[in-house]
């Protein structure tokens, strides 16, 4: 879907992305992931066009981005700046509405695709439309902006650190309705973040990015597990257990867990982590809990001891 090739940009001189290459699967999320000043945000503003690079080659599904006009290669990439980037004397219905109007719909269409969006992202109709961005939390700002971005259903979402402006409990909790959103299921996304557990989470792949270079990519898996350089491996040294199990998840070992017979206790999915199962087991101060595997539909019985064993089991095998 999308693929970049030896892409550089320059200020002054001076290279903020240096020479990297990686590719974006359809459907799939991609994330960028580092410290500040490393070259995220020109890297996604290079992707539509914001900022032209110095140097390198850019297709999405196969035409090169630099043979489009930029308003055309942006019309089919919902962008959530780093900011928000709502006009403060526009209300909510009105931002939403900027795209749809460049489209020329008619009013009808665009109140009826705002309204859709604005129920899902938890935002009433009637509450909300008419609001300014002054007169909302960040995080409905955040969801307004998604909106925005999402109105005119692109293949391809760029957001530059989606829940930057958000507290740490409200932007773990943003973070999983987004995950829950049916409108994102389908859509190529690339993300930015400096949060490690963010790009975790959300990300497909992972581009840990140093000094305008692309360090590793990989899965959360391979990043935590395999990390090629002590660069990669300082980097999540601070959360290191925590990621490990978030990236292991329970279909992986559903081998190692006893079967179960019944679904009565609290259930997880087979995909989710063990890091998940430990905080259902303490959040509902269970013994064991029941995990479902999507596939067969079968069940398995896990508590702390099987995590905490399976887990080690895995360490010592890899
Ligand atoms: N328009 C510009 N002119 C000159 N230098 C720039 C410009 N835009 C970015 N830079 C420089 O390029 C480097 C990368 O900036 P970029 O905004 O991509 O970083 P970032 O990884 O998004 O950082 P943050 O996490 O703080 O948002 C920085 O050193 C920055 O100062
Ligand atoms: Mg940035």
């Amino acid at each position: 879907m999308i693929i970049a090739r030896n892409v550089s940009k320059e200020f002054n001189g001076i290279k903020a992305v240096n020479n990297i290459s990686f590719e974006v699967k359809e459907g799939q999320t991609l994330v960028f992931l580092g410290t500040s000043g490393c070259g995220k945000t020109t890297t996604l503003k290079i992707l539509n066009r914001l900022i032209e690079p110095s140097d390198g080659e850019i297709t999405i599904n196969g035409k090169n981005i630099l043979s489009l006009q930029p308003e055309i290669l942006r019309r089919s990439i919902g962008y959530v700046s780093q900011n928000n980037g709502l006009f403060p004397h526009y209300t909510v219905a009105e931002n939403i509405a900027i795209v749809p109007n460049l489209l020329k719909w008619d009013k009808v269409r665009t109140s009826e695709r705002s309204n859709i969006l604005l129920d899902q992202l938890k935002l009433p109709v009637t509450e909300y439309a008419n609001k300014y961005p002054d007169e909302l939390s960040g995080g409905q700002k955040q969801r307004v902006a998604l909106a925005r971005a999402l109105v005119s259903d692109p293949p391809v979402l760029l957001m530059d650190e989606p829940f930057g402006a958000l507290d740490p409990i409200t932007r773990a909790n943003v973070r999983k309705e987004f995950l829950e959103l049916p409108e994102l299921k389908s859509k190529t996304i690339v993300l930015v973040t400096h949060d490690v557990q963010e790009a975790f989470e959300l990300g497909d792949q992972i581009c840990l990015m140093d000094k305008g270079i692309i360090v590793q990519t990989g899965s959360p898996e391979e990043l935590i597990f395999k990390p090629i350089n002590e660069f990669t491996r300082n980097f999540f040294s601070h959360q290191r257990l925590q990621l490990e199990l978030g990236a292991l998840k329970f279909s992986s070992i559903w081998e190692s867990l006893t079967d179960a017979s019944s679904s009565s206790k609290p259930s997880l999915n087979s995909n989710q982590s063990l890091w998940e199962g430990m905080e259902m087991l303490s959040e509902k101060n269970e013994e064991t809990l029941v995990v479902r595997n999507s596939e067969d539909n079968s069940y398995k019985e896990v508590s702390i001891q099987t995590i905490q064993s399976v887990y080690l089991e895995n360490k010592r095998n890899r």
